[in-house]
This record gives C-alpha cells, structure tokens and sequence, in this order.
C-alpha cells in the first residue's frame, strides 16, 4: 500500500455523524475552504454553481428536520448547500465570456469559435439534461471541497439525505434561481461519534481499477 501525506488524509477522514458543536471552523479554513470551492474545475470552465453556507443555528435545526433529522446538520460548524443555477442557456455563458477575455487579455472576438461550441454543447441539451450536466460539475466541487478539508483536517460528511424542495423553500432558493443538488456538513468530529472508530469498507484495488 502506498503510503505518503495525502493519503493518511484520505484515511484519516470519514463522514462525520456527530460535530463537537462547540468547536467552529476558523475565518481563515472557512476561508481556504472557500477558495477551493471557487478554484473549482468545470465543464467548459462555465462555473454552473453557486455555494450557499448557513452557520445560523436556528436554520441549521430547520435544515436538520428536513434532513432525515441527521445530527451532523445542527452540530456542524458550517453547513455548505452545493447549488446549480435553475436553468442555463448559452446566453449564460455570455458573463463567462467576457471575463475570460478580460482576465486573459485577449478580444472578446477570439472566443467566438469557444461560445459556439458552448451553444452547440448546450443546444443539444433539454432542460433535464442540461440540469444533470450541471449537478455533475457540482459534485466536482462536493469532491474538491472533502479533499481539501481532510488535507486541513477538517471533518466532512457529505450529505443527499435531505428534502430539496424544503430546503428550497426554508433558504428561499427559487427567488435565487437555484437548486440545492448535495449538502456537506463541515465541523470537528465529537469525542463520542461511533461513525470515528468503524473501519473504511472498500472493495480491493483489482475489483475498481483495471490497467489495459
Ligand atoms: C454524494 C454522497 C451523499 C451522501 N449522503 C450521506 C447522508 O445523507 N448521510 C450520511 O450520513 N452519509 C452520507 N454519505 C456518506 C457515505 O455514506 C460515506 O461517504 C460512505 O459510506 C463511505 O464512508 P466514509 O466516507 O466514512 O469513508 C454520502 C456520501 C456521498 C459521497
């Protein structure tokens, strides 16, 4: 078994079930978490995401009971809502653009050829399938931010286990033209969380990955 830094990480880290509520993340992992978040790679580079974190205690224990009342939403720290955009055309893409050839310096006129290729990529696509597309870069970043907070060590649990339309309703996420997609509840794991002692379940390294 290879061994080296990240991954001890990797073992080291487990979804969490049970957060010490008194232990809270720092202003600087809140914001190196952040910025991992925002460094995330996307399909196309278009960023179909938007990342909404809740601290406030009360709402955490609204989210938690529409959350199959999992522990880990009111004891976390910080609870992160991965959210994609309620619908996306090419005319979306339009803001990416124009950063892009600003922030490159380059004209705008030389991304012609890229914002054609968006349309047609997108033009292919219905609703749903533009939706799905979009949830897929939002589990990107559900991955990079679990990775990140276990190289910080930082607990995560990972979290569909919640009632989308509830927490729709109960953060006002229509209004913002947004879905919730994956949750992930970020802490210190509590002294007493039985889920820290269980040994990681995984199949063997023949059985996931095959060299050709
Ligand atoms: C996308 C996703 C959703 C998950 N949803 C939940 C959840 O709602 N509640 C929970 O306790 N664990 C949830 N998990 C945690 C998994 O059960 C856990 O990652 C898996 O059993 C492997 O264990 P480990 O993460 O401790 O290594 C989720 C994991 C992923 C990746």
């Amino acid at each position: 078994m290879p061994e080296n830094a990240i991954l001890d990480a990797l073992r080291w880290r487990y979804a969490t079930k049970s957060f010490d509520p008194t232990k809270k993340l720092s202003e600087e992992q809140v914001a190196l978490i952040v910025e991992s978040l925002r460094l995330t790679p996307s399909s196309f580079g278009l960023q179909t995401w938007k990342f909404l974190v809740v601290t406030d205690q009360s709402t955490k224990e609204s989210l938690q009971k529409v959350s199959w009342n999992q522990p880990q939403v009111s004891t976390c720290s910080h609870h992160f809502i991965l959210c994609r955009p309620a619908t996306y055309s090419p005319e979306d893409a339009i803001e990416f653009l124009d950063l892009a050839a600003e922030t490159q310096k380059v004209p705008r006129e030389s991304f012609a050829g890229y914002e054609e290729m968006i349309g047609g990529f997108l033009g292919a696509m219905d609703g749903d399938a533009r939706a799905k597309w979009m949830e897929k870069q939002v589990y990107i970043a559900l991955g990079q931010l679990m990775t990140v907070c276990a190289a910080e060590q930082i607990d995560a649990c990972p979290m569909e286990g919640f009632d989308a339309t509830q927490y729709s309703e109960i953060l006002g996420l229509e209004a913002k033209g947004l879905v919730p997609v994956v949750c992930c509840a970020i802490g210190f794991r509590a002294a007493d969380d039985h889920a820290a002692a269980r040994e990681k379940v995984r199949f063997a390294t023949e059985k996931v990955v095959e060299f050709l």
